[in-house]
Formats: structure tokens, sequence, C-alpha cells
């Protein structure tokens, strides 16, 4: 998805632009480009393919600006092209503009400016917001130091749809304006100098320091400056929040690839997003959170709502919500929940995961769920980030940036944190004490339990070259294991490109089956000790025809009858998917590997996918 950086300071911008830039690859991009004020005008370079062929642009060398833009782009409107490549101007190369986001009404504002003489040279959406904004500009008789301003937020006040943008004017040598709408954009204050950027990640090593914006607030940021206004430009007051991460967090600290290291952080996400809340003896405590009594029990559903793997965390929340706090759960994938009118009321509440707080799908159904009266609980991993604006409440895994496309740490750090809610629910409710109180101890040597977990790579590596090359792989589980058998498929799916399916193992005989031949690779999750040997009769099934087969359990097997048997800490099943997916994370990585693949950035896919 589209990356923006920005820089004004007193250091020559591009160098710092482009590195921010190379930070921000791992969301997805086809294009790249950046635009600076030079002593003679606007520069811009840009082009489709890679960051880094930026450096080979002609003249690029010699640009000297120290105020600059700077996009990836994520092609939507128009094929990947350098015509098409952000950053944009206006005709008069006036104003130089990147944008994430989509402007819907494009369409109409076209065909407006090009009835007042502006000729397009693009297929964007984007090309109308530079040329709308040097139209209003135009029209200004006044020329003092808000004229900028005034046509920024005048084309802003035309546009339909969503936007993160960051404009440079030739008149203004010493300002940028930034302002955002459903799109992520954050501000970096260092000293003498102030770094934009849609993903906090990419300026991380030059600043902790973050004004955090609010849809429509417009920003003027000079060196030492920055200026709020809300949408009818009365200046506001913003203060900076620090953020914790750190820049090593966002780099590979010695891994191969970010995956990789993102799996073996996964006891520190773990502990990190328990943090003091389970003490023994205290009741589970969420500052952000005071659900009463009388309101959870007069609840008549919770909905869990997200996409992708956040929506398998879902799954696991769904067998927490219902068993420990006895609260119907539903749990639906967000693109198709805002279109199939759900049943909600002041009844209903709606929780809303999403690693990267940004996901369209996820953000619309959340605003669907509030205007039908519901309240509404984000579950996200990024401070700030829009989700985290339009929910009444907002709850945080802890689990640092997650930079690999394919999700990981987050998804255990989620599930964590559902069964930590389930537990103040409970708790709340004043029911289910003897399993609540099972499930902290289990919490508390989880971590532990990850990393003995994590000690099986070496088997789950050999494993990966015995069938890097297969075309079909199956996943079967029974009860909380086919969420993971769910979970892990996509994993395998998006990273090595080979076609994984989930079957709960029951379900199996009822159509599946057919596909089973001979040499097939069959993998089975077995941790509920009331299911395993219903399983185990079902693999036995694929065995006779042949399958190859890969056991993940922390029950009792005969380890004979499966061809590899990973063994795996046993621990509650309510957070049991912690466990038994880190051996199959492993097993998509290395299958990857063994195909030379780029992990981190499977082909088609965005880290975060900020258009429906
Ligand atoms: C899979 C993956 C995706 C995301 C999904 C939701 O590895 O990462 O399926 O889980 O796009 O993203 P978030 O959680 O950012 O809303």
């Amino acid at each position: 998805m589209c990356g923006i950086v920005g820089y004004i300071g007193t250091k020559k911008a591009s160098p710092i632009l482009i590195n921010g830039l190379l930070r921000l690859e791992y969301r997805g991009y086809d294009s790249a480009g950046i635009s600076t004020i030079e002593k003679e005008g606007l520069s811009m370079m840009k082009d489709k393919g890679r960051v880094k062929n930026l450096y080979h642009l002609e003249g690029i060398d010699n640009l000297e600006g120290t105020i600059g833009i700077a996009h990836t782009r994520w092609a939507t409107h128009g094929k990947p092209a350098k015509e098409n490549s952000h950053p944009h101007m206006d005709n008069s190369k006036t104003f130089s503009v990147v944008h994430n986001g989509i402007i819907e009404n494009y369409h109409e504002l076209r065909k407006f400016l090009t009835e007042h003489g502006y000729t397009f040279y693009s297929q964007t959406d984007t090309e109308v917001v530079p040329n709308l904004i040097h139209y209003y500009y135009n029209q200004d008789t006044n020329h003092d130091e808000m004229k900028f301003l005034r046509a920024t937020k005048n084309a802003c006040n035309d546009l339909k749809g969503s936007f993160a943008l960051e404009i440079i004017c030739k008149d203004y040598p010493d300002h940028m304006i930034v302002i955002r709408k459903d799109s992520p954009l954050v501000i970096g204050k260092g000293e003498g100098e102030n770094y934009i950027c849609s993903d906090i990640p990419a300026i991380l090593s030059f600043t902790r320091e973050f004004y955090l914006l609010e849809d429509f607030e417009f920003v003027v940021l000079a060196r030492d400056d920055a200026k709020f206004y809300d949408k009818d430009l009365n200046p506001i007051n913003k203060k900076t929040q620090t953020i914790e991460w750190n820049a090593s967090s966002a780099e590979k600290d010695g891994y191969e690839d970010y995956m990789l290291k993102e799996i073996y952080e996964q006891p520190t996400a773990i502990r990190e997003t328990i943090g003091a809340k389970l003490n023994e003896g205290t009741k589970c405590e969420f500052e952000e959170l005071n659900y009463s009594k009388d309101y959870l029990k007069g609840l008549n559903k919770i909905y869990l709502v997200a996409c992708g793997t956040a929506m398998h965390a879902g799954l696991a929340g769904k067998n927490i919500l219902e068993r420990l706090c006895k609260i119907p759960t539903e749990v639906d994938i967000a693109s198709e929940f805002r279109y199939r009118n759900p049943i909600i009321d002041d009844k209903t509440l709606c929780i809303f995961i999403s690693q990267s707080g940004e996901t369209a799908d996820t953000i619309a159904a959340l605003k669907l769920s509030r205007e039908k009266g519901a309240k509404t609980l984000a579950i996200t991993n990024v401070i700030g980030s829009s989700i985290t604006r339009e929910a009444d409440n907002s709850i945080y895994t802890h689990a640092g940036p997650e930079i690999a496309v394919a999700s990981t740490k987050a998804y255990t750090s989620q599930v964590i944190l559902l069964a930590i809610l389930g537990i103040y629910f409970a708790e709340t409710l004043e029911i289910s004490e003897n399993e609540v109180a099972a499930l902290k101890q289990d919490m508390a040597t989880l971590p532990s339990k990850i990393e003995e977990t994590l000690k099986c790579a070496k088997t789950v590596k050999e494993f990966g070259k015995r069938i890097y090359q297969e075309k079909d792989v199956f996943f079967l589980g029974r009860g909380i294991d086919e969420t993971v058998a769910r979970e892990s498929a996509l994993k395998l799916k998006e990273i090595s490109y080979i076609h994984a399916d989930s079957y709960p193992a029951g379900e199996l005989k009822h159509g599946p089956i057919a596909l089973i031949e001979n040499d097939i690779t069959v993998i089975s999750i077995m941790t509920d000790s009331k299911l395993v040997e219903k399983t185990v009769s079902n693999i036995q099934e694929v065995i006779t025809r042949g399958a190859k087969t890969l056991v993940v359990t922390n029950q009792k097997v005969d380890d004979k009858m499966f061809d590899t048997v990973i063994h795996i800490p046993e621990t509650n099943p309510f957070i049991a998917p912690i466990l038994s997916v880190i051996p199959l994370q492993l097993l998509s990585y290395y299958i990857s590997k063994e195909k030379g693949l780029d992990v981190d950035k499977p082909r088609n896919l965005a880290k975060s996918v900020t258009v429906e």
C-alpha cells in the first residue's frame, strides 16, 4: 500500500526521503518518487519500480533542497508507470503533492478542472489535487502568508474519499502543508526539523516525539515550528506523544528476514501485551475500559470483526468469550459484515481487530456498527491509528512494529489480548472463577513455553525441504485447532504460493477427501484432549490413501503413525493457538526460503490494506 515520507529542516532532504521510503518498502508498492524545493523551483524525480532505482535518476545527486516530499505508490487508479507515480504537480508547476487514499469524486473534479483549462497527464485520481489547489490559489487575491493554506483547505473541502496529503509550493519555500482524512499520517518532531510519514518505523531512527493528527486537521510545517488548524482554519494546540518503539526494533536485528525475527519476538510480544494486567489476587484491569456488570449482562451479542489473520485471532476470541463469559459471540469478515445488514443495537458490543489499525474494510464496519448504536472497541497494535480515532474505546497489543507482510506476532498478541479481555469480562460478570484462575496461571508460563516451542525449528525446516515443491497442502483440525488450521493455510499460501486449504477434520469425508491422493501432504493440529482421538481417526483416513502427514500436538499420540510429529508444550486450551501456530509459521517461512522467494514482501500483497 502507498507510503508517504516528508522532511523539512536544514539537511539535504533527498537522502532522508529515499531512506524513509526504503523503510516503507515492506508496505508493498510498484513505483516511487520524491519532490524537493530547489533554488530554481520544484524538482520532481519518480519512476516505476524499486525505491533504489531513484538513485539512478539523472540529477538526483544534484538536489540541494532541505524541504521535500516522497511517496511509494501501490497502483489503484492507472497502471504502475512513471506518469502515474507520485509526486504530482499542477500545470503551472507551483504545487507538488503526494497522496495516500482514494479521491472518489475525481472524475467530477477532473471534468470541472478540464473545463477551466487544466490538462491531465496521468490516469490517477491524485492529479486533481495539485490542480484544484492551484485553481483556488489563483482565485485568491490576498497575497498573505495564509494563501497557500486557504487554497489547500478549499481544495480539500471539495475532495470526497480518503486522503493523506503532503503539499509543497514554490512560492512558500520554507513551508510544507500536510493533512489527513481516513488515511494515516504522523509528524515526527526533531530539533529544528520535522519529519512526516504514513508509518512510524520510517522515521523512528530520527525521532520518538510524534504529533498524531485527527481527521481534517491542517498542519503548516516550518523547520522549527508546526502550526495546527481545524477544518475552518481556527488554530489549535497539539502536544507531541512519545512512541516507545526504538529504531532497532524496526530493523532486522541480525535475522535474515523480518518474518523470522518477528516469529522469534513472540515471547516478548506476549510478555509485553500481558504487561501488568494479570496480577495474582487482583482483578484484571483495563484503564481504557469501564464496562459495568449490568452492561455486560445485558449484551445480546458480541461481534468480532476483522480481516485475514486478525479474523483468525477473532475465532480464538469467540471460543474464549463464549465459554468463559457465556456471551454469544460471532466472528465476521469485515468486508462481508458491512454489506450483510447485521443485526446490531445498543445491546451489541462490536470489537474490531486490526494490527495496523488502518484496514479500510474494518474501519468501515466499525463506522456502521456505531451508526447502528453499538458500543465499539478496537484492538490494534498501532497507537494513534485510524481505528483508534473511530472506536469508542481502544486496547493495544504490544507486539512492536510488524514489518513482514505475513502477520505472526500480531496474531498471537491478538489472541492473548482477547484472552485477557475474556478474563476482564468474566471477572466483571463474577462468573467462571475456576476457569479464570487456571487461565491466569497458564498465561504466566506462556512466554517460556513459546521459547520452548521455537526449538522445533530444525525439524520443521527438514519437513519444509521435503514438501516445498508441492502444489497442494491440506490443514486439518477440530475445535480451536481448526482455527489454527485456517491461519496456517493462509500463511502458507501468502508466502510460499502453494495452494493450501483448511478443513474441520470431521468435514473431510463430506467432500474434500476426494482430493487426497498418494503422497499429498496433510498437516493436522491436535491440542484438545477431548478431540484428539477423533482427529487421529480422520488422519488415519488420509494415511490409508497415501498422504504424508505432519502433526503438531501437545497430546500423547502414536508417533509411528505419522511422518513427522512436532510435540509442543501443553497449555490452557483457550490460548493453545499461540503455541500450535508457531511450528506452522516456521514451516511457511522455511518453505518460502527453500523456494527462494521474498518472504517479507510476497507478490501482490500489501501490509496494510487501506482501500476497499
Ligand atoms: C496475513 C495478514 C493479513 C492481515 C489483514 C488484516 O498474514 O497479515 O491477512 O491480517 O490484512 O490486517 P490488519 O490486522 O492490519 O487489519
